[in-house]
């Protein structure tokens, strides 16, 4: 069975914690602020760098609650198109840009830098407005001796999508000018006390623990745990962002604080090119990235296949949990003509888990199986 997230008793057994990732971000950002959701942490970063009824382009190949943010804050929410290689499509951003445009966010899509960066330099520096650094997918990724997110004039990154944690998020202010004008809502910081969605989630870590190797009681678990389970599917984007407003939880600073980022990065390093070798003899998947550089922490291996649902079957009967598409795409953006790639790579992309409590034997067993 390999499992879809990091769990948090297999965390806490590991003793060697030398480098940790708050010293991290101390040696790339001006300054930084932690809130429970990137999403939340991007609503701060854009309410200090804009005025009402500005716009931020944003990329169309993204999940659909990013945008409320935006919204909620009285900016446009505008989707530009990227390539089939997740590059920003400039021409289609120099199309919808004008005075009005507070910020570009660019993504560093599933933990690798974004591919053309210098051209949304040129963009900011011609339209005198923002970059934004939109690094959810790996807190721990570097790129050319820099922590990504950081590169921008705000970023953000979210720390529960690679450590087994509740939630959480960090803003990252790039920007002498911005740290003085930013003014963090109630959202920022870190709660005072364990409250129950902590005592929720050790719940869950313990009983997954315990039954690891039986998807389906996972399932029943987190259904118990978490409520009724329904919610979170059919809520919408808007509501799904609701909920997720909070401060970061106690939990996840005391479990991050002890971090170690060279062990994670390298061991999900190891299980992505293991994914990436136990696939090759199968013509009808495709790696979406061919090479890793240094420093990348990738948070999933993803592919491209053209039956996306049987492929993710076959995973499933194999043991393999949260191998899903990605991701779910904005009402205006889906099935949109003008966003043909992004609904394309949305259907055609599956992302695969690389998380470090994986063991390469168990991906191997897995590729076997799948030859
Ligand atoms: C590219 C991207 N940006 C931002 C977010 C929002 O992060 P969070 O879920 O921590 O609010 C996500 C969430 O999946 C994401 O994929």
């Amino acid at each position: 069975m390999i499992s879809a997230t990091p769990s948090l008793s297999v965390w806490s057994l590991s003793s060697h914690h030398p480098a940790d990732f708050e010293s991290l971000i101390e040696q790339f950002a001006t300054e930084y602020a932690f809130y429970g959701a990137g999403k939340v942490a991007l609503r701060d970063g854009l309410e200090t760098i804009s005025v009402a009824n500005q716009n931020v382009l944003i990329p169309a190949y993204l999940p659909d609650a990013v945008a409320e943010p935006i919204v909620e804050i009285g900016l446009e929410p505008r989707f530009y198109a990227v390539t089939e290689s997740l590059h920003p499509n400039v021409s289609d951003i120099r199309n919808r840009i004008d005075s009005d445009t507070a910020a570009i966010v660019s993504v560093n899509y599933f933990g690798f830098p974004q591919p053309g960066l210098e051209t949304i330099a040129e963009l900011t520096d011609e339209y005198d407005c923002y970059h934004v650094d939109d690094n959810a997918h790996s807190p721990l990724s570097m790129h050319d001796g820099t922590l990504l997110g950081t590169d921008g004039d705000i970023g953000i990154t979210s720390l529960w999508k690679q450590f087994p944690v509740p939630n959480g998020a960090v803003l990252y202010l790039n920007d002498t000018a911005i740290v003085d004008d930013y003014a963090p809502s109630a959202y920022e910081g870190v709660r005072e006390h364990l409250d129950v969605s902590d005592c929720q989630f050790l719940l869950k870590s313990i009983a997954f623990e315990l039954f690891d190797r039986n998807t389906r009681v996972r399932e029943s678990i987190d259904t118990l745990v978490s409520g009724s389970g329904l919610g979170r599917v059919t809520a919408s984007p808007r509501n799904r962002y609701e909920n997720e407003k909070s401060q970061m939880s106690k939990l996840t600073h005391r479990i991050f604080a002890d971090a170690d980022p060279e062990s994670i990065r390298s061991n999900r390093r190891e299980n992505f090119r293991t994914w990436n070798e136990v696939l090759d003899s199968r013509s009808d998947v495709v790696p979406i990235f061919d090479s890793m550089p240094e420093g990348v922490c990738p948070q999933v291996f993803p592919v491209r296949t053209a039956d996306s649902s049987e492929f993710i079957r076959q995973l499933e009967q194999l043991g393999v949990d949260g191998a899903n598409t990605w991701p779910r795409l904005s009402e205006s953006v889906r099935d949109n003509p003008a966003y043909e790639t992004s609904n394309l790579l949305s259907r055609s992309t599956v992302v695969l888990p690389v998380h470090q409590h994986i063991e390469s034997s168990a991906i191997e067993a897995v590729g076997d199986a799948l030859r």
